[in-house]
């Protein structure tokens, strides 16, 4: 690990609704790290954009608004948080709006840059879990402990329905994965999990097993 990060970082990174979020947050508990949700930043950005009327596709406006709106990311409760100009954006990150241009905000090199530089800097002060689709390859390259968890597309598919969300995540998967700026790739050395027939606990299971063969204390868990 480079000097400037000193922390621990465990990279989770897979398509939309292949139960990363679940599993990044059960491990970020039990090991108690801070859990990143680095989904939510793009979210927050696509939501300030629809918000103040600025076409999502529209590089150069999405980046002017963005060098004038406080971006401040920290942690609440062991999870991170980002409020725009004060404002916390969470209850509307998931709404249908959201969900169907958010991936045209995410490949936005721009918008990339300066998400990716906030990633970093959580682990200045924290030990952390972030889970996101670049993770691995692009903003912790160097973490040992990379993992990429993948799902049936018809699995996936039934866990947005069963969340009661409004998503179109092949369209969603198929820009993250072919969008020039950090597409949604395995790196070479990630650890990858098929959690199609597993539950959360035995994702997290095989994480932990995982993480003790490469030397990582983990105590009592
Ligand atoms: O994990 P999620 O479904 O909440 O992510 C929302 C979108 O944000 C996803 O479609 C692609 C983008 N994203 C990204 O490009 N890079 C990340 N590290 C995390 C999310």
């Amino acid at each position: 690990m480079p000097k400037e990060h000193p922390h621990i970082v465990i990279a989770i990174d897979g398509p939309a609704a292949s139960g990363k979020s679940s599993v990044a947050r059960t491990l970020a508990r039990k090991l108690r790290y801070v859990y990143v949700n680095t989904g939510a930043m793009y979210r927050a950005v696509t939501w300030l954009a629809l918000e103040k009327g600025v076409p999502p596709l529209d590089a150069g406006r999405v980046q002017q608004l963005l060098h004038f709106t406080e971006m401040e990311c920290g942690v609440r409760d062991g999870e991170s948080t980002i409020l725009l100009d004060g404002v916390d954006p969470t209850p509307h990150l998931v709404s249908e709006a959201v969900n169907g241009n958010v991936s045209a905000i995410a490949s936005i090199p721009d918008v990339r840059r300066l998400l990716v530089k906030k990633q970093r800097a959580y682990a200045f002060d924290y030990d952390v879990v972030m889970e996101g689709r670049d993770i691995g390859s692009a903003v912790f390259p160097e973490t040992p402990y990379k993992f990429y968890i993948d799902a049936s597309a018809e699995v996936r598919a039934l866990r947005r329905a069963r969340q009661g969300l409004q998503d179109s995540i092949t369209s969603r998967d198929k820009q993250d994965s072919t969008r020039r700026a950090s597409p949604l790739i395995i790196a070479e050395d990630a650890h990858v999990i098929d959690s199609s027939n597993l539950t959360v606990e035995g994702v997290t299971g095989e994480i932990f097993g995982r993480l003790k063969q490469k030397g990582l204390p983990l105590g009592e868990l």
